[in-house]
């Protein structure tokens, strides 16, 4: 065994007895996950013309979706709406009354779980099970209530190219989904006739991303707020434009000082490889999924890559015959493919115990294998590392849209596990956002990403209580249904 050496680290005296050959692995990772500062600026810097580049008549990598959600709310938006969001792990469904009170909101909700063999199931089984979950709620909160209808806001989050704001055609599944006969194709009327064949009474009102909602959600009661944010198991933002400074839709001829929210789906940063600081690792990660080149930006920073790469280091010390950690071991389920999730590694890094007792035992009923002290160390640090890089990175983004905009001061509203559950991401974004702008030290953050409102809820039923709004002031720009949805309202 080689000689320990002394250096310095992140908890007091922790890497004293870590022998050599362990502590070169652990600063060459450090190499390879580090962000330093200059490269933060240079990837900001970057981030800045490839937002442009979107919204351009050619388009970049990043597709810059206009999503026809065309208003801020003012506080003062009113009436029921049913909220319904498909994640990946569950269906939400809400139904929201937005009263006369500036700012407030009443919500009753429930969930169901997405059953695991959806993510790659069929079509029919996706929207069908979806529109059961919904005639369940309404039939449990309605019961022998004879009901009209009730404009929908439906929370899809992925890319999806909408030319209304009822339409949205999938431009690819991410977060691990793989449905057959989804992509390239509008969602909307299959899920309306799945609903309708249920005899649901529900109009979809608007199709609307995550981030749009949380960016509406929170500025509904914070108007300092100009950005919504998802770190959850993918990542993504949305901002607000004004058509005029959107060339792809200038055809259109719409008045260039009316808003416009961007689903900017910043996942695709990147995917031709230019700046981000990329390891061997991602390339991995990326090759083994199920849409290799796609999402780049996105397989670094989000909840659902964490425990993959994690878990691909740690495998490849394994079998390097250099290191061999966990030496004589059975790494059967370390050798399954995201066998670990972001909470795994959060739980490291929480480990209050000086001898990391806590991950010691994670790894033994996890995983099955007994972790030494000196590779305790290593996890506790790698963990750091990967955990660090994704909320440094994901300030490069928020830095990217202020700069476009030329915002000094304002606030992101955020959402997502990782943002609200993965320990120090918040702090850790806030002092990139510090290194890539320079703020002097004695300067409060100007620019601050705070936890939002529930954006999927509260968020998709204003985006509809906005689209109905416009449609009775006559504006119609991006509505391909307005009858229908004024009939929705009236009822
Ligand atoms: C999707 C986005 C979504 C983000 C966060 C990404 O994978 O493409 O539409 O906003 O995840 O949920």
């Amino acid at each position: 065994m080689a000689t320990p050496v002394r250096r310095p680290s992140s908890r007091k005296g922790s890497m004293s007895d870590v022998p050599k050959d362990l502590l070169q692995q652990i600063e060459r990772l450090e190499g390879l996950f580090t962000v330093p500062q200059e490269k933060l600026k240079a990837i900001t810097d970057h981030f800045v013309s490839e937002l442009a580049k979107g919204l351009s008549k050619e388009g970049g990598s990043i597709p810059m979706i206009p999503t026809w959600c065309m208003g801020i709310p003012n506080g003062h938006e009113t009436g029921t709406f049913l909220a319904v969001d498909m994640g990946g792990t569950n269906l939400r469904v809400c139904e929201i009354v937005l009263p006369d009170a500036k700012g407030e909101f009443d919500i009753i909700q429930s969930k169901y779980r997405m059953p695991e063999e959806l993510r790659t199931g069929t079509a029919e089984e996706l929207w069908g099970y979806t529109a059961d979950c919904i005639k369940q709620f309404i039939e449990y909160h309605h019961e022998d209530e004879k009901l009209d209808q009730l404009p929908m806001g439906f929370t899809f989050s992925y890319p999806v190219s909408q030319e209304y704001i009822d339409h949205g055609v999938l431009q690819r599944w991410t977060k691990g989904f793989d449905i057959d006969g989804v992509e390239g194709v509008d969602v909307v009327p299959p899920f309306e006739a799945a609903l309708k064949e249920r005899g649901v009474p529900i109009k979809l009102t608007a199709l609307v991303n995550d981030t749009t909602g949380t960016l509406m959600a929170s500025a509904y009661t914070d108007d300092t707020v100009k950005i919504g944010c998802i770190f959850g198991t993918g990542c993504n933002a949305a901002y607000v434009e004004d058509c005029g400074s959107i060339p792809k839709l200038e055809h259109m001829n719409l008045d260039p000082k009316l808003p416009m929210a961007i689903n900017c789906e910043w996942g695709a940063f990147d995917n031709e490889h230019i700046i981000l600081p990329r390891t061997p690792y991602d390339i991995i990660v990326d090759k083994e999924s199920p849409r290799p080149g796609q999402q780049s930006f996105e397989k670094m920073v989000a909840g659902l890559y964490l425990g993959e790469l994690f878990r691909l280091v740690l495998l490849d010390l394994h079998t390097n015959p250099e290191v061999q950690i966990f030496k004589g071991q059975n790494v059967d389920e370390l050798q399954k493919m995201y066998s670990l999730d972001a909470s795994f590694l959060s739980a490291i890094e929480v480990d209050p115990y000086e001898n990391l007792q806590e991950t010691a035992d994670l790894f033994s009923s996890k995983l099955g294998i007994h972790v030494n002290k000196p590779e305790l160390e290593l996890c506790r640090r790698l963990a750091e590392l990967i955990g660090t890089r994704a909320a440094r990175l994901t300030s490069c983004g928020v830095a990217a849209i202020c700069k476009k905009k030329g915002y000094t001061s304002c606030k992101a509203g955020a959402d997502g596990s990782v943002f609200n559950r993965y320990p120090h991401f918040k702090a850790r974004g806030a002092q990139a956002l510090r290194e890539i702008f320079d703020w002097p030290s004695d300067l409060k953050d100007p620019i601050e990403v705070i936890p939002s409102e529930d954006g999927s809820g509260v968020g998709a039923a204003l985006i509809a209580a906005l689209t109905l709004r416009r449609l009775k002031e006559g504006n119609h720009a991006g509505i391909r249904d307005p009858q229908a949805i004024l009939a929705s309202a009236k009822s």
